[in-house]
C-alpha cells in the first residue's frame, strides 16, 4: 500500500497585511513549525480523515458527496482540496488522510492554508501526477478563495514556497527575498482574531473612506518596498523602524487593540528594533525584531504585559515530501 508523508510550515506577515488583501504587496516568512499529513490509498471511493488537533476523528466521506451534507469545521479545507484536485485530476479511488500539526490552530499560524497545500501536494504525490509549485498554489489558492472568500493567499504562497517572500496581487507575483532567519520574538495576546470579519470591517471602511484608506494602503505598500531592501541589506535596525510604522497605519484601519498595544510597547521599551501586531489584528499575534542580546529581556515583557512570547525560527522550506 503506497502511503505519502508530507509537510508544510506555518507563516507569519512581516509588513503589509490587510493592504494586502486588496493587491497591494506584503513580506512573509515561513515559520519552523509545520503541519503533516499522511495520505494512503483505499479500496473504497470515501475520504476517511483524522485530524485530531481540529477535533476530527474518523470521519468519512464518499467521493461522489464531497463538500454535499455537514461537513465539521476542521474538515472543510481538506475536503475542499480533495474536491478541487479531484476536478482537475480525476481521482479513481478513495483515500485516508490523518493529519498533525506542531502548532495550535488557534495561533493564526495559518493551519488551515498550511493543510490544504499538504493535501494537493500528497494527492499528486500518491497519484503520480506532476505537478508544478504554481499549480499546487493555483489549487490551493481556489481551495482558501472556494472556503473564505476575500484574502490575499499570502499564507498559501509560504506553505508552497517557504522561506520569506515578497507577496503581491494575490499571487501573481511571488519573489523570495534571499535573507537569514529573522530574530524575532512572538507575542500571543491569547485572544483569537476572527480573520474574515475583520477583513470584512477594512474593505467596509475602504468603501466608506477610500481616499483615506487607499492613501494609508499607498504607504504600507511603500513600506513592504523600502522593507524588502532593508532585509537584503539586513538593516534590522530599519527594518524595525517600518514595522513601526506599519503599527501605526494599521491602527488607524482599526485593526489594532489594547492587548495588542500593551505587547507592542512592551518589547519596544525592552529594546527590540520594532513591533507590530501581525496578520489580522484585534487578537492573535504582534512580533517584535530585536538584536539577539535583548531576546530575553522581551520576552519577561510579553510576560509581564499578559501575552505568551514564543520564540521561533523563519525563513524555512516550503511544503516538502517526508519519506
Ligand atoms: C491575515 O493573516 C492577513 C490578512 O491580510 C488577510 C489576508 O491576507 O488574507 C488580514
Amino acid at each position: 500500500m503506497k502511503k505519502i508523508k508530507v509537510s508544510a510550515p506555518g507563516k507569519l506577515m512581516l509588513l503589509g497585511e490587510h493592504s494586502v488583501v486588496h493587491k497591494h504587496p506584503c513580506i512573509v516568512t515561513a515559520v519552523e513549525q509545520r503541519l503533516y499529513l499522511n495520505m494512503h490509498i483505499i479500496k473504497d471511493d470515501i475520504l476517511i480523515l483524522n485530524a485530531p488537533d481540529v477535533k476530527v476523528k474518523n470521519y468519512k466521506k464518499p467521493f461522489n458527496k464531497l463538500l454535499q451534507n455537514d461537513i465539521p469545521k476542521g474538515a472543510l479545507y481538506i475536503e475542499t482540496a480533495v474536491k478541487n484536485f479531484s476536478d482537475e485530476y480525476k481521482i479513481d479511488t478513495g483515500i485516508s488522510i490523518s493529519t498533525n500539526s506542531e502548532f495550535s490552530s488557534k495561533l493564526g499560524f495559518g493551519s488551515s492554508s498550511a493543510s490544504a497545500v499538504c493535501t494537493i501536494k500528497a494527492l499528486a504525490e500518491i497519484f503520480g501526477i506532476k505537478i508544478t509549485p504554481r499549480q499546487v498554489f493555483n489549487l490551493a489558492y481556489k481551495t482558501h478563495f472556494d472556503i473564505r472568500g476575500l484574502s490575499s493567499g499570502f499564507d498559501i504562497a509560504a506553505a508552497v514556497y517557504g522561506k520569506t517572500l515578497f507577496y503581491s496581487k494575490r499571487g501573481e507575483i511571488i519573489k523570495k527575498i534571499d535573507v537569514e532567519s529573522l530574530p524575532l520574538i512572538i507575542g500571543y495576546t491569547k485572544t483569537k482574531a476572527h480573520t474574515a470579519d475583520i477583513v470584512e470591517k477594512v474593505a467596509e471602511k475602504l468603501e466608506k473612506y477610500p481616499n483615506v484608506v487607499n492613501s494609508i494602503f499607498d504607504s504600507i505598500s511603500y513600506l513592504v518596498q523600502k522593507g524588502k531592501k532593508a532585509l537584503l541589506d539586513y538593516d534590522l535596525k530599519l527594518f524595525g523602524d517600518l514595522m513601526n510604522f506599519n503599527q501605526g497605519y494599521l491602527e488607524s484601519l482599526g485593526v489594532n487593540s489594547l492587548i495588542l498595544s500593551k505587547l507592542v510597547y512592551a518589547a519596544r521599551n525592552s529594546g527590540a528594533f520594532g513591533a507590530k501586531l501581525s496578520g489580522a489584528g484585534i487578537g492573535d499575534n504582534m512580533i517584535a525584531v530585536a538584536p539577539k542580546s535583548k531576546m530575553n529581556q522581551i520576552e519577561n515583557a510579553i510576560l509581564n504585559a499578559g501575552g505568551e512570547p514564543i520564540k521561533i525560527k523563519t525563513n524555512v522550506e516550503g511544503v516538502r515530501l517526508e519519506n
